[in-house]
């Protein structure tokens, strides 16, 4: 059944300009490039938030480079800057993958999420009543906190936050709720599940362990790897917000996944697998060719053990499939990583 979008809000299946926040960010960057190859105009932003390393986002942002595609340098939790960077441009609907991310940095520097991850949320949400478009918008596995039913299911109660970070995500789904209803824009959540793939982010697993592998250095390993993640390749999560950026949910009084009855639909997008860390490592070393030197250390406050995503709301809704299992997903990410450092 074709959805029941209000009129105002079908042009955006013509003459598409999305605006991807977070353009030089590592999902941000995918969903900018698949759009292009798609041939849509694409308007990107990001601030080159210095939490790692801004060579790899020059990089991307320098792959990105196509007549269809316009950036700008702009910090989003600042309203008028946001505005008057984007006033020149049509813009029909928002991907919003902009934010301070990071479970461990959250502990030592709070503001830095209040600023980019509620300001900013609150900013984009703004944005997209004014404009009247719809928006998808980043939300985490981390506001499942310390849950321990698995799989991770959007009807779960998230009530129960163990990091900033995660009670930043939780605060905008709640913000995107209540934009849905009082404005009735179409918003939907997507709850990510650890992506890693090639452009991928320094502070995360696969990539320090790629690194430690290949320079034979130490590397630390928590909770002696006694922890699961649904490891989600990037390639399937792209396909994912695209799905949902393509159909965004219909004002028409149903329930959506999460419980909404206003036009927000939460999904999890992860790859429906619970990988213990140590096969993440075999995987790694046999991907390198060498062994990995493991720094036993103990759990990080804030960390989960576990995490383990059920997809079904997002299978049934948009028919998401993850077809990538770690033993595709790390050698391709190994093979990016060696001919980006070559470089
Ligand atoms: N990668 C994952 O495994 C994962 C898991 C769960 C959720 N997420 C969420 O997905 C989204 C994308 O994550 P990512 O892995 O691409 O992270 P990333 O850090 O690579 O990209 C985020 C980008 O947002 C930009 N940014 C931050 N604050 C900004 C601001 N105030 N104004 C403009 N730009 C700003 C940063 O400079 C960065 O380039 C984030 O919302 C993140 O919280 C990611």
């Amino acid at each position: 059944m074709p959805p029941l979008l209000h009129p105002k809000f079908q042009r955006i299946t013509s003459a598409m300009a999305t605006l991807v926040t977070g353009a030089a960010g590592f999902i941000g960057y995918h969903v900018a490039r698949s759009l292009l190859d798609r041939g849509e105009q694409v308007i990107g932003i990001d601030s080159f938030v210095p939490y790692y390393r801004l060579d790899l986002k020059e990089s991307r942002l320098a792959a990105l480079q196509h007549p269809d595609f316009t950036f700008h340098r702009v910090d989003f939790a600042h309203m008028a800057d946001l505005a008057s960077a984007l006033a020149p441009h049509p813009i029909s609907r928002i991907v919003h993958l902009g934010a301070q991310p990071g479970v461990r940095w959250s502990i030592d520097h709070p503001h830095d999420y209040a600023h980019s991850n509620l300001a900013g949320q609150l900013n984009l949400l703004e944005l997209a009543r004014r404009l009247q478009v719809p928006m998808v918008y980043a939300s985490s596995s981390s506001v499942y906190g310390a849950n321990t039913k698995l799989p991770f299911a959007v009807e779960d109660r998230v009530d129960h936050p163990i990091s900033l970070y995660a009670a930043t995500k939780k605060s905008a789904e709640l913000m995107a709720e209540t934009y849905a209803h009082l404005y009735r824009i179409p918003l939907t959540g997507l709850r990510f599940f650890t992506v890693y793939g090639p452009w991928g982010r320094p502070d995360m697993a696969v990539w320090k362990f790629t690194e430690a592998c290949l320079k034979g250095e130490k590397v630390a390993l928590f909770n002696a790897g006694n922890m699961r993640r649904d490891f989600t390749y990037i390639g399937d999560i792209v396909s994912g917000i695209l799905a949902c950026a393509d159909t965004p949910p219909a004002d028409d009084g149903r329930v959506k996944p999460g419980g909404s009855v206003a036009p927000h639909a939460l999904f999890n997008i992860g790859n429906h697998r619970s990988e213990p860390l140590m096969r993440l490592v075999q995987v790694i070393e046999s991907a390198c060719g060498k062994p990995l030197h493991l720094d036993d250390q103990p759990m990080q406050p804030g960390d989960v053990p576990d995490t383990y995503a059920d997809i079904s709301a997002i299978a049934e809704t948009h028919g998401f499939a993850p077809t990538t299992p770690i033993d595709t997903g790390v050698p391709r990410f190994v093979d990016w990583y060696r001919k980006w450092t070559a470089n």
